[in-house]
């Protein structure tokens, strides 16, 4: 039986917390790490304390507190399951604290589809890659791009693009928007070439991904459509299933993907 710590209790790991206390085999949920006190009867942990007491470390906290926790997770050695994807491009340090650890860290497919296939044919040839994220305007609120360059969200009456360029730059602009991107460049070929667009629909009611990845083997083109989370509509329960499915992929007798 692994140890499961849980940093974040918020949308997404409230889905997490509910399905290791419902049961996945081979886990335990021994500890939460949140400001507020999370409403399941699990203790509350430091970061320091996750790191220490657990195997696995699950994080789904905003990305500016990743570094510490993957400091204290990477330092003891242990597997940290990554939701923040931005915090790895906005946060290099925390790849440079990987170098120096046996710690493993994981990125599940989030809320993205199609990644099992860009990986495979990243192992050959992959000569371009680009996402177009959809979302409501609701979603995108907040966003250090939209603050910084007042774009007003409030009064679109149709789909319009706010963003594109880089997965890095993408990343830095929408830190809580646009993991799909980061985890697609992860994946692929690289935050600097991966491009990105970001589009705000006032007549939208899901958050859209598409991706196409061209190599001379394949074209890999997918689209997702998730309804965003009520608790917090940036984010889309998806990412909390990915979670979950690569707990169990972990231990399954016959894992696919
Ligand atoms: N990989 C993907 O495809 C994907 C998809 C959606 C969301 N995400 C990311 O997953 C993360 C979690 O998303 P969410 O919707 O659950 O966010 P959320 O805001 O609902 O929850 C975050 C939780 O972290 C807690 N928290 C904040 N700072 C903390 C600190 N310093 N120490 C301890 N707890 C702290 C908050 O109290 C909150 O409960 C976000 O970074 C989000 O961008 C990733």
């Amino acid at each position: 039986m692994e140890k499961v710590g849980l940093a974040g209790c918020g949308a997404l790991g409230s889905i997490i917390a509910k399905a290791l206390i419902d049961g996945i085999d081979g886990y335990k949920l021994i500890g939460i790490a949140d400001l507020d006190k999370p409403s399941f009867d699990v203790p509350v942990m430091s970061f320091e304390e996750l790191a220490t007491e657990c195997d696995i470390i699950i994080e789904a906290l905003p990305p500016a507190a990743v570094p510490e926790l993957a400091k204290e997770v990477l330092q003891q050695n242990k597997t940290l399951i990554l939701l923040s994807a931005c915090a790895l491009l906005i946060h290099p340090e925390i790849l440079e604290m990987q170098k120096a650890s046996t710690g493993r860290i994981r990125v599940p497919s989030g809320a993205l589809a199609g990644l099992d296939a860009v990986s495979a044919l990243g192992c050959a040839d992959i000569k371009g890659a680009k996402i177009a994220t959809t979302k409501p305007p609701a979603g995108l609120k907040a966003a250090p791009f939209v603050t910084l360059n007042n774009i007003d969200l409030d009064h679109l009456s149709e789909k319009k693009r706010i963003f594109e360029g880089t997965a890095l730059d993408a990343a830095k602009a929408f830190p809580a928007n646009v993991n799909v991107a980061a985890t697609l460049s992860l994946a692929g070929i690289g935050p600097e070439r991966t491009r990105v667009e970001v589009w705000a629909d006032p007549h939208a009611a899901d958050n859209t991904h598409e991706i196409t990845v061209t190599g001379p083997e394949s074209t890999i083109t997918s689209k997702i459509e998730n309804v965003p989370d009520p608790s917090n509509p940036k984010s889309s329960m998806q990412a909390a299933y990915s979670v979950i499915s690569l707990l169990k992929r972990r231990t399954a007798a016959i894992a696919l993907g």
